[in-house]
């Protein structure tokens, strides 16, 4: 019988599908399900800095209905204020009580001083670890690539400063060097790094003449680029490695692993397919291992990683030449 068991930001876990950061963590009995399918664990979708802005922008919007014509209505609610992140702290102890799974806690802010407050918040919840989803579109022309990466160190640093519990960051594919921003975060002591954030982008509608956005589910196809780097950066860094983007099938997930992955996030494949689908891709990696006489992960972990295949340069360009040539 094979064994599935594995940690990941020294976190022990039975095994290495973990469900990423989705609305399946929106309601306690899908997260229940999933760990009685056989998650490893359960990242909870983050919580928007951005959100909680807006929220409260509204509710002095209204708090303020009024006020013009009756100045002494602002004084109707004395000591009313926003909420702030009370409502996705307090469904997150709900989840925690609910099942034993590890949890992990995700969050995106949008103010260096957000980052910390927020992080704070989030560890008290009980949860065994945060991963920082770094989701920002760089849209100033006036700031250069360092700066952004200067940023991305900083908010490491507060937060990591801040919480005793394990911190990932889930990193965007659009860093011109993503070899030297994983080892810069690893130098900060990250515990693991989640590539790819993947980013919504919109569409044009070409009859209302209107942007459109949908939310579109990954496919298999889409894996190919955190394989790349997943394999490149096996063996290069201390932080474990977490693959998000792609993981469609138990073969998709053994992939992830010969590149050298500690665990795999998944989302598009269980909205698609359901929850009890994560049950099939264990029962498909166990199945294969059993069939090529592997005991556990540690057996095949990383072995068609840049580090130990036969041919390192595969990940790199010299495939691409000949490629382009034979077509
Ligand atoms: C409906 C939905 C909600 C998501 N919400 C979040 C979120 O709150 N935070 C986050 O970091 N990623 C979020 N993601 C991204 C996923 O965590 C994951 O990284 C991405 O979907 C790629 O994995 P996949 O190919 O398995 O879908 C969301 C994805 C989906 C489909």
């Amino acid at each position: 019988m094979s064994y599935l068991g594995t940690t990941y930001m020294g976190i022990p876990l039975k095994n290495p599908v973990v469900v990423a950061a989705s609305t399946i963590s929106h309601r306690v009995d899908r997260v229940r399900l999933a760990e009685e399918v056989g998650a490893g664990a359960l990242v909870i979708s983050s919580l928007f800095e951005e959100q909680i802005q807006m929220e409260q922008m509204h509710f002095m919007d209204q708090l303020a209905v009024g006020s013009d014509s009756f100045p002494e209505a602002l004084s109707y609610f004395p000591g009313i204020s926003h909420g702030e992140a009370s409502e996705h702290l307090m469904w997150i102890e709900k989840t925690r009580k609910a099942v034993r799974l590890p949890l992990f806690a995700s969050l995106n802010a949008v103010s260096p001083g957000g980052w910390v407050h927020y992080a704070r918040q989030l560890e008290a919840t009980g949860v065994d670890g945060l991963e920082l989803n770094v989701y920002a579109v760089a849209t100033d022309p006036a700031k250069t690539g360092l700066e952004i990466e200067k940023e991305l160190y900083e908010i490491v640093e507060g937060v990591k400063a801040e919480v005793k519990i394990p911190v990932a960051v889930k990193l965007s594919p659009f860093y011109t060097s993503t070899v030297n921003v994983a080892a810069e975060l690893d130098k900060r002591r990250v515990d693991a790094l989640v590539l790819f954030n993947r980013f919504l982008q919109p569409t044009i509608e070409v009859e209302t003449e209107s942007l459109h956005n949908e939310m579109v589910y990954s496919s298999s196809q889409e894996l190919k680029l955190p394989l790349r780097w997943i394999a490149l950066l096996y063996d290069r860094v201390q932080a474990d490695l977490a693959i998000t983007s792609g993981v469609h099938s138990g073969q998709d997930a053994i992939r992830a692993l010969l590149a050298g992955a500690k665990v795999i996030q998944v989302a598009s494949v269980i909205l698609k397919h359901g929850i009890p689908y994560i049950s099939t891709i264990l029962r498909d990696i166990e199945a294969w291992m059993a069939e090529k006489g592997y005991d556990t992960l540690e057996d095949f972990r990383g072995k068609v990683s840049q580090k130990n295949c036969d041919d390192p340069f595969a990940f790199e360009r010299a495939q691409y030449v000949r490629l382009l040539l034979s077509q």
